[in-house]
């Protein structure tokens, strides 16, 4: 079943995704067309809300080497705004990363979790001293531009597929950023994002919450600082111990955390068979 997946809606997915999702599904049906739309149903979720397929596509066409400077500033911005993410975070792109900048020292290595387009961002507030950027993500479109805009911006083209619900990055990092990631893969496999956060090779770790919502001004409110409140338990719980929280604000939708490492990376994570990478 996953062969016929990936050809068909779903074939900018990273197939090891696929697969996961046909052999968590599978045992729970017994005829093959409810197995398939479980499938489907799972995908969904975790993808039909945030990219804009069209746009998306067209960046894959026209995103290219040569383009000349304003052609690059055009496409990037439109990058931004093909992304929920991105484009909920348009406003806030600086306050953001003035913020992050503020409470690290300027970093050689950034890691990028379940990325996005948020490398998009990257041209706005690139450190000098950074000389590379991990980018991870299970949508291989997103993998593809942005080695391809890593590579126009003179760095290693170091965009990866990788499914972490499941795997940990390897290559150790000064900072990594789990924006907004936490949900999205504590509803793929519960426990996930800080699970991730603790096992990921990195002095400091800078992870995010989405607090945005519904439109109605009253309950958004409400919603808001529910979400902020029950997201602030579930990591400064979970995180205990292993981090330090060295910041922490609401900048735009966001709640966003600065993290130091307080005890080393052996010490920390579980040894995992399905590490990605050479970490040691
Ligand atoms: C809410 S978006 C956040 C994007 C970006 N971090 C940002 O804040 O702009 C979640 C991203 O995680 C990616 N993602 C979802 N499940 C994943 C998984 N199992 N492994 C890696 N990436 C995943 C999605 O493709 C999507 O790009």
């Amino acid at each position: 079943m996953s062969d016929r997946l990936s050809t068909h809606r779903y074939a900018h997915i990273h197939p090891d995704v696929i697969e996961r999702v046909v052999r968590d599904e599978s045992p729970k049906y017994r005829k093959e067309s409810d197995r398939r739309r479980a499938v489907r149903n799972r995908l969904h979720i975790m993808f039909g809300a945030y990219a804009d397929d069209k746009l998306l596509n067209r960046l894959l066409r026209e995103f290219t080497p040569d383009i000349s400077v304003e052609v690059f500033d055009t496409l990037r911005m439109q990058a931004l705004r093909s992304h929920l993410s991105t484009r909920e975070r348009a406003e806030a792109v600086r306050p953001m990363y003035d913020f992050i900048l503020k409470n690290v020292d300027p970093p050689a290595t950034i890691a990028d979790l379940g990325c996005g387009l948020n490398p998009f961002e990257l041209p706005e507030w690139q450190p000098p001293t950074l000389l590379r950027y991990d980018a991870y993500d299970i949508d291989l479109r997103v993998v593809e531009l942005t080695n391809r805009l890593l590579k126009r911006m003179g760095l290693p083209q170091s965009a990866y597929p990788l499914d972490l619900a499941v795997r940990t990055p390897g290559h150790p990092v000064d900072v990594a950023l789990a924006l907004k990631l936490i949900p999205v893969l504590d509803a793929q496999r519960p426990g996930r994002g800080i699970e991730l956060l603790i096992e990921m090779p990195a002095r400091i770790v800078v992870a995010s919450y989405p607090l945005g919502g519904m439109s109605d001004s009253i309950s958004r409110d409400k919603l808001r600082s529910a979400k902020e409140r029950n997201y602030s338990a579930q990591l400064e719980a979970g995180v205990s111990g292993v981090f330090e929280i060295v910041a922490k604000d609401i900048i735009g939708d966001e709640l966003v955390y600065i993290l130091y490492a307080t005890s080393r990376l052996s010490d920390r994570a579980k040894p995992s068979a399905e590490d990605f990478g050479d970490r040691g």
